[in-house]
């Protein structure tokens, strides 16, 4: 079962190589699972029974499921549908020497950049189209190994593997082809799209890794792709939701925009999505405002983004006991700033679940002389004040476009979502 799950994670993913791509495959999926499609521009007519799903700009996805008896608690999992990478800025082409032609990117997020080097890369995102005196959003993939970021030889730097700090408008422009070439960027785009050149007005495209998500080990017990943080936290927490009862309380799959920028956009966990989704749920039902801040004070989210395992090269970087490792479990993540929203409370809640539904679980703290990252809960939380523990799966290698993680985790955490919304 661990395999299978992982297979499919990984199937997920390949489907999935932007913000973008990953809402349109929830959709796909839950649509098919009767989940139905609201716009947040109509009147919601939201009935006990029904099972729906919003999204906003395109890149964040909040479903949720109503049981019949209505409930009044919300059970929220949120995790987040962007990885760190390099966007396409705007007139991208730059010819070198008359010889080559390469593209102009700038940083989306904070990533590793070395692993960006010398892999086969593509571009997908979303153009913006006129068409018939209308505009249109269409979503772009260019499903083949398009690109590519040549390091430059030892011979010409030989202190390189003492250390090299990278500048991205110098070092990490990808080669797309030959000058001259009638390939244009820009024509390439438009085919992919399935549309003319110049009924392009916009785009909003990013680079992503080619190279094929794997299960490998001594013992196939580990899992790599690129996008794991969060996309590996989404899928559980959507596949526990297409899983799980929903019958105790109102069922909240939520993901967000924009987590590795901060979250402060109208599609990320600063923006009132959440809140507003929540707001219209109550008051479809039928709900005043005050019932809205009752249900909120007896509902409960879990802020899925992934965590960092011990690193087998780099043991010293992890806190002297609080040590998550790959394959045992579900990681619950502290942190006295308040980075991390978990406390005593949200920790038990969540403990309880893990062992309701079976599924190891394992703490992570970082060392006291560390800042570590920050996620999607606490911010969250300013918007809808509900008690929240942070969690995540424990990986390596986090914002590598090539990421690694436990294969048997992913199940761990599909069935305490499962469990959580029973
Ligand atoms: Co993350």
């Amino acid at each position: 079962m661990y395999y299978e799950t992982a297979e499919k994670l990984l199937t997920f993913i390949r489907k999935s190589p932007t913000a973008f791509h990953a809402v349109d495959t929830m959709k796909n999926i839950l649509a098919e699972q009767g989940f139905q499609e609201l716009s947040e521009k109509d009147y919601w007519k939201l009935v006990p029974g029904g099972q729906y799903m919003v999204t906003r700009n395109n890149s964040a996805l909040i479903a949720f499921s109503i049981p019949e008896n209505a409930p009044h608690r919300f059970h929220i999992m949120a995790s987040h549908s962007d990885s760190p990478t390099f966007k396409i800025k705007e007139n991208p082409e730059i010819t070198v020497e008359k010889a080559y032609v390469k593209l102009n990117v700038e940083k989306y997020g904070g990533m590793l950049m070395s692993p960006w080097f010398d892999r086969p890369l593509s571009v997908a995102g979303r153009v913006v189209v006129s068409e018939n005196g209308e505009i249109k959003e269409k979503l772009v993939d260019i499903d083949r190994d398009l690109l590519m970021i040549p390091s430059l030889a030892i011979h010409m730097n030989r202190e390189v593997n003492s250390g090299y700090a990278y500048n991205p408008q110098k070092d990490l422009l990808p080669l797309y082809g030959t000058a001259g070439t009638e390939e244009t960027f820009g024509k390439t785009i438009a085919e992919a799209a399935g549309v003319r050149e110049e009924d392009i007005l916009s785009h909003d495209l990013f680079l992503y890794s080619r190279t094929r998500g794997a299960v490998w080990g001594a013992e196939k017990e580990f899992v790599s792709a690129g996008r794991l943080d969060d996309l590996q936290c989404a899928f559980a927490s959507m596949e526990g939701l297409l899983s799980g009862e929903k019958k105790k309380s109102i069922a909240v799959h939520c993901v967000m925009d924009n987590e590795e920028v901060g979250s402060g956009t109208k599609q990320g966990a600063a923006s009132t999505f959440l809140k507003d989704t929540l707001l219209r749920i109550n008051s479809g039902l039928g709900r005043t405002y005050e019932e809205y801040l009752m249900s909120l004070a007896d509902s409960f989210m879990i802020s899925a983004d992934n965590a960092h395992a011990l690193h087998p090269n780099y043991t010293d970087m992890t806190d002297p006991v609080n040590r998550p490792l790959l394959n045992k479990g579900i990681v619950i993540k502290y942190n006295a700033n308040q980075k991390y929203c978990t406390d005593a409370v949200s920790a038990a809640r969540f403990k309880d679940i893990c062992t309701r539904a079976e599924v190891p679980f394992q703490t992570f703290v970082n060392r006291s002389d560390m800042a570590g990252g920050s996620t999607l809960g606490n911010i969250s939380n300013t918007q809808v004040p509900v008690n929240t523990v942070d969690i995540g799966l424990p990986q390596l290698a986090m914002h590598s476009p090539y990421e690694t993680a436990g294969v048997k985790d992913t199940y761990s955490l599909i069935k305490a979502a499962e469990l959580f919304f029973e």
